[in-house]
């Protein structure tokens, strides 16, 4: 990771030109305006504006397994998507698409296009640890790194070569985490020493270190109390206002507490039990996939009747 190209912060001004090897600008502070909903069928909503990503015909195999196929959408800036569905739909597999995690799976072989702010993010001109400095990821068992809960903090942003004090990065990270009162007094102890609800709020602080557009959280709160999982919500309520989130969950319950919009996927059962293959179903505002869901496994899904 040490090959870091030391340029990146001049190409951050919203609007520059897309630069080869460079992630595009995000553009800052344009608001959003309301999404309506998709017609069935037409997953890939033509009505976001300003989407951070768009997805078509993505599908991703593990080795010669398809995993999840022909996945179209778009994830519109500055809201929370949340992905639904029963397990081994293939959420993980397409949220790892979105920072070229599975980049590090061998087997893994992606197939079809995701843009970022307009960018192929599989172009070959495409730096990844860029792409991972700008779209964060959080996962489903608090991972701190066997450090202090500052070293924690400050490695992404030591690794990136980012400028100016370490200080203030770590305080900035850890104040948008919601985290500093808690921890300000014991920067140096080990991140061990925490509770795990703070464990998973260092490691949103962690990946908001080094200034994401956006953060990727695969169940960030499956491992955690209901009192933690309500602080991580309402830090996610805090967060959409500067960040894009896309989030995993199996908790119908928070996707619709916290999300903007769903994606619900299932796994569709071949002629063979090895040809399970996830797809996606319906997607649209999280209001009317959970009121007045299109597709009648949608409504069964989110009505508990199956998964
Ligand atoms: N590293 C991997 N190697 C091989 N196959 C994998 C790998 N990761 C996922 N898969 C397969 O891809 C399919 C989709 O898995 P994925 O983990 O994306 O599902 P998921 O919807 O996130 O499930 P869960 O809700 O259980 O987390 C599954 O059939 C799974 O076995
Ligand atoms: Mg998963």
């Amino acid at each position: 990771m040490s090959d870091v190209d030391p340029a990146s912060g001049s190409h951050d001004e919203p609007g520059a030109p897309p630069v080869p090897g460079q992630v595009p600008a995000v553009p800052d502070g344009q608001p959003h305006a309301p999404v309506p909903s998709v017609a069935h069928g037409d997953v890939i909503d033509h009505a976001i504006e300003n989407p951070v990503f768009i997805t078509k015909e993505l599908s991703v195999s593990y080795g010669s397994a398809l995993a999840v196929e022909d996945v179209s959408l778009s994830v519109p800036a500055k809201e929370i998507t949340a992905f639904i569905g029963p397990s081994g739909c293939g959420k993980s597999t397409i949220l790892r698409c979105f920072n070229r995690m599975n980049d590090l799976i061998p087997a893994a072989r992606v197939d079809g296009m995701v843009r970022y702010h307009g960018v192929d993010l599989y172009g070959n001109d495409i730096d990844s640890v860029q792409v991972r400095k700008r779209i964060g990821m959080v996962f489903q068992k608090p991972n701190p790194f066997p450090k202090s809960i500052f070293d924690n903090i400050a490695f992404g942003p030591k690794v990136l070569g980012m400028k100016g004090s370490m200080d203030q990065i770590v305080e900035e990270a850890l104040r948008r985490a919601s985290l500093w009162d808690d921890v300000k007094d014991r920067l140096k102890d080990n991140a061990f020493g925490m509770s795990g609800g703070q464990q998973q709020r260092l490691c949103i602080a962690r990946a908001l270190a080094t200034n994401p557009d956006v953060l990727l959280m695969d169940e960030p709160c499956s491992a955690l109390d209901p009192i933690s999982t309500g602080r991580i919500e309402d830090l996610m309520h805090e967060l959409k206002e500067t960040v894009s989130i896309v989030i995993v969950t199996h908790n119908m319950q928070q996707a619709a507490r916290v999300s903007d919009r769903t994606a619900f996927f299932i796994v569709d059962m071949g002629s063979s039990e090895e040809a399970r293959i996830g797809r996606l179903v319906e997607y649209g505002p999280t209001d009317r996939i959970f009121t007045n869901p299109h597709d009648t496994r949608t409504e069964e899904y989110v009505s508990g009747k199956f998964g």
